[in-house]
C-alpha cells in the first residue's frame, strides 16, 4: 500500500541535546557537509526549542518542534503553542513521544488535543505510538497500537489529514535507546497495521497519504532495511542523530 516512490523522510529528534548552541551549530554543519541534496530524501531536524530560530536563520533544513501545547496562547507557564511555532515558520511537530507520555503523563486525550491544535495551525504532526516491553511480552502490542492511533485521531477529519503532511512514527518503547530492535517482519507488520487502522477510520486514500516512520535504535547499519524491506516511509532517529556523520550516513543510504 505504501508508495515506494515517495521521498523517504528522515527525522532527527535531538531530544534534550546538545547542551550548548555551539555544539548544535557544529552538529548542523557536520550534517550539511555529509549529505548531497536529493529529491529522494526529506530531512527534518527537531532540536531543543530554544535553538530553533538560530538554526532556522543559518540553515535550509526543515525544522520540527518536539512538542506543542494545545491552547493557542495564555497563562500556561513553560508551554509553547502551535501558533508560536507557526509564527517561527516551523512546519512539523512531534506529538506524543513516549518519553513525554512516561515522564510528563501525557495521555491519548492530550495527544489528540495537540494534534487538533497543530492541524488548525498548519503544522504537520509526527504522532508517536508504540508498545512497552511488558505489553509486547503479553501480546498486547496490536491492541495498544490500535487504541493509540484511534484516540489520537478522534475528531480529526479526512481533509485535515490529506491537507497536511501527517506522519505516524512507530516507536516500540523497548527499542528506544536500547540497541534492541524489532525484526524486519515485526516492523513490516506494524506498518501494515497502522495503514489498516487509518484505512478503517477513513479510507484507503487517507491511509496511503499518511507517512509511516520507524523509530528505535536506528543506525547506519540497520536503517536501510528498516525502510526498504518494510514499506515504511522513513525513520525517526534519536541517538544516532546526535552524531552528525552517522546521521548523514543514514540519510545518504537513501539518496
Ligand atoms: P533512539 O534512536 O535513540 O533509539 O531514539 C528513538 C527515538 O525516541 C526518536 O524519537
Amino acid at each position: 500500500m505504501s508508495n515506494f516512490n515517495k521521498p523517504k523522510t528522515i527525522v532527527a529528534n535531538w531530544k534534550m541535546n546538545p547542551v550548548s548552541f555551539g555544539e548544535a551549530e557544529s552538529l548542523i554543519k557536520t550534517i550539511k557537509n555529509g549529505i548531497q541534496e536529493s529529491d529522494k530524501t526529506k530531512i527534518i531536524i527537531c532540536p531543543p526549542v530554544v535553538y530553533l530560530s538560530k538554526i532556522k536563520a543559518n540553515s535550509s533544513f526543515d525544522l520540527g518542534i518536539q512538542n506543542i501545547f494545545w491552547e493557542d496562547e495564555g497563562a500556561y507557564t513553560g508551554e509553547i503553542s502551535a501558533v508560536i511555532a507557526k509564527n517561527l515558520k516551523i512546519k512539523y511537530t512531534i506529538i506524543g513521544h513516549s518519553e513525554r507520555r512516561k515522564y510528563l503523563n501525557e495521555t491519548d486525550e492530550m495527544v489528540n488535543l495537540k494534534i487538533q491544535s497543530a492541524l488548525k495551525n498548519n503544522i504537520s504532526p509526527i504522532l508517536c505510538i508504540g508498545e512497552t516491553l511488558k505489553e509486547k511480552q503479553e501480546d498486547q502490542a496490536i491492541e495498544v497500537i490500535v487504541i493509540q492511533v484511534e484516540k489520537a485521531l478522534n475528531n480529526i477529519t479526512k481533509s485535515q489529514i490529506i491537507n497536511s503532511e501527517f506522519q505516524i512514527a512507530y516507536e516500540p518503547i523497548w527499542a528506544i535507546g536500547t540497541g534492541e530492535t524489532p525484526s524486519i517482519n515485526e516492523i513490516m507488520s506494524a506498518c501494515l497495521l497502522i495503514r489498516k487502522i487509518v484505512s478503517n477510520l477513513y479510507d484507503r486514500e487517507t491511509a496511503e497519504k499518511i507517512s509511516i516512520l520507524y523509530g528505535g535504535s536506528v543506525n547506519s547499519k540497520n536503517a536501510f532495511d528498516f525502510v526498504d524491506k518494510t514499506g515504511m516511509d522513513g525513520l525517526l532517529i534519536g541517538g544516532a542523530s546526535l552524531n552528525g556523520s552517522e546521521f548523514a550516513r543514514i540519510v545518504e543510504l537513501f539518496g
